[in-house]
């Protein structure tokens, strides 16, 4: 099926690894522009020369979501390289577990400054670049732990993902007159190296949960992703998709 996603610039942030990774493969696979951006030069590198590999088009960007600098002079750069940005995924995130014990000052700010903050810079800078051409669509990247209780994550993550839903519902009310669709994903527990270190007491509690009685792979959230991203959720804005295996239903 053709997702009209050919020739669209795609920016993916957090795009060096998971999700953002199986995002950023997908886009290019459909023939999109894609900006590779992570704070890790070296994962953004090689994801996008796994793109050029392939014979898709990318362009590998390092920055720090939480930096409005940073984000600034990336979009600039992408600007720069394609001339728009049609589509925005903010993919890039950290996780934290504990109790409210568990967590400081310094852990609240850095979870919020990169997963909250770090969307809405991202969105800031290039909702004036995707209005100047037209409109486009951002996808948000919450979780289940933004949706529901959560046993493992710790309260500066929920937070974090919870306010990104609230982010994505009012951007999408203020954008969609410059015809700008802004949707969220909220995928449950998946298959990458954010999850490495889950303790294996851990993980059976989280399977025993899933109605589905697996976690979920990458390329199953980056799926649902390119779907509100492209003209086939054309009259969609606003909603948070879950991609959790039937854990969390509402
Ligand atoms: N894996 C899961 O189970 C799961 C579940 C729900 C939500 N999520 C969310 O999905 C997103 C992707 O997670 P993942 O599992 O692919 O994790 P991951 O750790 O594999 O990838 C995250 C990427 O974000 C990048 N990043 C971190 N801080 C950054 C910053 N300040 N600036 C730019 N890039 C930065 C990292 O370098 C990394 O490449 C995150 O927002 C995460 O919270 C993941």
């Amino acid at each position: 099926m053709d997702l009209g996603l050919e020739g669209k610039v795609a920016a993916i942030t957090g795009g060096g690894s998971g999700i953002g990774r199986a995002t950023a493969l997908m886009f290019a696979a459909e023939g999109s522009y894609v900006a590779v951006a992570d704070l890790f030069a070296d994962r953004a590198a090689a994801v996008a020369s796994e793109i050029g590999a392939a014979g898709g088009r990318a362009l590998p960007v390092q920055v720090d979501v939480a930096q409005a600098s940073s984000v600034m002079a990336a979009v600039q750069a992408i600007v720069a390289a394609w001339g728009r940005i049609d589509v925005l995924v903010n993919c890039a995130g950290i996780y934290q577990r504990g109790t409210i014990e568990d967590i400081g000052e310094r852990d609240w700010d850095h979870v919020l400054d990169v997963n909250l903050k770090g969307t809405f810079l991202f969105c800031k800078f290039v909702v004036p670049v995707m209005a100047r051409n037209g409109g486009g669509a951002i996808v948000n990247v919450s979780s289940i732990s933004g949706r529901t209780k959560s046993d493992l994550a710790a309260v500066n993550y929920v937070a974090s993902k919870a306010g990104v839903i609230g982010l994505t519902m009012c951007l999408a009310s203020q954008l969609a007159p410059k015809g700008i669709r802004v949707n969220c994903v909220a995928p449950g527990t998946i298959d990458t190296p954010m999850n490495v270190d889950i303790p294996p007491e851990g993980r059976e509690v989280l399977l025993r949960r899933c109605p589905m009685g697996r976690f979920g792979r990458p390329e199953e959230v980056a799926a649902a992703i390119l779907f509100l991203a492209s003209p086939l959720a054309s009259y969609i804005t606003g909603e948070t998709l879950n991609v959790n295996g039937g854990v969390f239903m509402v």
